[in-house]
């Protein structure tokens, strides 16, 4: 029995010691950590338990038979975060460079499917050269069937991306597939093709950093959702963002213990300037209404005229869409519809309720808005929210303009209750551009044109420029002072959290893809 122990036991360090020394090494030169390196510092102390440790591959293609590794490149099993269940795949990049193949892949889905049967999240922690190019098709059955997975556990349980290594070709899709992709700068890529490739097809010269680091994604194309300057950053803030989370679709995030106090918060009163053509920053509304240092900003570096993140209010885990008047006006695009689409649809598949701040001029115009689909992609954000049966409230704090103004979650499309300060202005457009269009023959006939439009503009502005014509409608529930505003979301949404509301029988919707 004594050599049988011993077997097992060599077995288990074997497995332990991943490609060996020198890669390991090489790992590290490099600044990254091993896989099992990773999920000792991802997970509670002695709370990760190996499924799979034993498992090789295969394959006897290319002498392959000779270069079998305990794990076959990944490592994966369940522990706790904060004593949660999770459960967890670490790709080992010093195994065959952490290449994907049947074992490997089927390793994952074993995973996937405890996660989904379990009602818990998946984190998938990615540093792999791609398709194992031995073993050929069945590596891209592999992802395939991954991707399987992936869809099927959307919506059921959160899934969570972090890229460590590179990410590329088919690779990327399965990220792509998750809830939130957070990058680890200058260590991280994804490309569906790398540099070579695009120098063969475009004849453009480009690193893989310019092409699909961690600065390309966090701004230009919107891919990763969080970047970080290293590795454990990188993990820290995935406990973060799982606290904000419920464990699954069925449960509602966890409640943290609040103590009330006074929440008047009279710094609010001051933010929004008197001319309403002049910026103020958004964040300070919302970190003036939420718990203290509990907001925490999603896509930041992308579409910056749309502002995203959780927060907590009263201990109670909330999602935050806000338009940012500090950035491009705060206007409406393409980006930031898709943004904010892609955050609400989040936050209502895993009862996270919503928080809008609305001071939205509208929707940019423009050929490059208007051919690149500005009206597919804006309906996007107004589809995302009319779907959304989470308890919904509304601060407008400024202009609430055209079409915009029903996108943003107005009570039209299902918001349970809208709030404005008295610096609303809840109209079809801004005071100027109306009095330009309606009053536009008698500005040109007037002997003063320039008089005359400043006097048909503060006419229009006393008219709309307020919130009480909505108010007068019931559009919009309640004038606040900015300092109650605090006091009345804690109330409001303590009121929401027993809210039933379902949508019509459906297969599923059609959202404007
Ligand atoms: N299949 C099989 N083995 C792979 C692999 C793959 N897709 N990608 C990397 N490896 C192996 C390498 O052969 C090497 O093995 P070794 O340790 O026995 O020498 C090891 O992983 C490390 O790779 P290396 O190229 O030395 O690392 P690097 O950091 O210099 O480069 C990559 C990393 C990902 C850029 C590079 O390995 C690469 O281009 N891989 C192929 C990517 C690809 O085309 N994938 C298939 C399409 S999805």
């Amino acid at each position: 029995m004594q050599n049988k122990f011993e077997t097992l036991e060599s077995k288990i360090e074997e497995a332990k010691k991943g490609g060996g020394e020198k890669r390991i090494e090489s790992q590290h030169a490099k600044g990254k950590l091993t896989a099992r390196e990773r999920i000792h510092f991802l997970l509670d102390d002695g709370s990760f338990e190996e499924i799979g440790m034993l498992v090789t591959h295969r394959s006897t293609n290319f002498g392959l038979d000779k270069t079998k590794f305990l794990g076959d490149g990944v490592v994966t099993g369940y522990g706790t975060i904060s004593g949660r269940l999770v459960y967890v795949f670490a790709q080992d990049f010093t195994v065959l460079g952490g290449s994907l193949a049947e074992a490997h892949a089927e390793k994952i889905c074993k995973i996937m499917d405890m996660a989904m049967k379990n009602g818990a999240p998946v984190i998938g922690l990615n540093d792999s050269g791609g398709a194992r190019i031995q073993e050929g098709v069945v590596s891209l059955g592999g992802y395939a069937d991954i991707f399987y997975k992936n869809t099927q556990a959307s919506g059921v349980i959160p899934q969570l991306s972090a890229i460590m290594g590179p990410c590329a070709g088919g690779a990327v899709y399965s990220p792509a597939l998750t809830d939130f992709i957070m990058m680890v700068e200058n260590t991280s890529y994804m490309f569906v093709t790398g540099p070579n490739v695009v120098k063969t097809v475009t004849h453009e010269e480009v690193s893989s950093e310019d092409l699909g680091g961690a600065s390309a994604h966090s701004t230009k194309s919107g891919v990763t959702h969080l970047t970080y300057a290293n590795e454990i950053e990188c993990i820290n803030g995935i406990k973060t963002l799982l606290s904000y989370m419920p464990q699954n679709c069925e449960e509602e995030a966890l409640m943290l213990p609040y103590e009330a106090g006074n929440e008047k918060r009279e710094n609010l009163n001051t933010i929004v300037p008197a001319s309403a053509n002049q910026p103020y920053d958004i964040k300070e509304v919302i970190e003036g209404t939420v718990d203290a240092d509990s907001f925490y900003e999603i896509h930041k570096d992308f579409a910056e005229n749309i502002v995203v993140g959780f927060a907590r209010l009263a201990g109670r885990s909330i999602g935050i869409v806000a338009n940012q008047p500090a950035f491009l006006a705060g206007v409406l695009d393409i980006k930031s519809s898709q943004k904010g689409a892609r955050f609400v649809r989040f936050c209502d598949a895993f009862n996270i309720p919503l928080l809008v701040f609305e001071d939205v001029p509208g929707f940019l115009p423009g050929t490059d808005q208007e051919w690149n689909a500005i009206i597919t992609n804006g309906a996007k954000l107004l589809y995302a929210f009319s779907e959304a049966t989470v308890p919904r409230i509304t601060v407008i704090t400024r202009k609430a303009y055209g079409g915009a103004y029903d996108v943003m979650n107005s009570k039209h499309i299902g918001a349970d209750l809208n709030y404005a300060w008295p610096s609303a202005e809840i109209a079809v457009m801004g005071a100027k551009g109306a009095a330009e269009i309606i009053f536009k023959n008698e500005i040109k006939e007037a002997s003063n044109p320039d008089a005359k439009w400043q006097e048909k503009e503060a006419e229009y502005a006393e008219m709309f420029a307020n919130p009480y014509n909505a108010a007068a409608r019931g559009y919009v529930d309640e004038v606040i002072k900015p300092e109650q505003t605090r006091e009345k979301l804690i109330k409001a949404f303590k009121m929401l959290e027993n809210k039933v509301d379902t949508l019509p029988k459906k297969k599923h919707g059609n959202i404007p893809l």
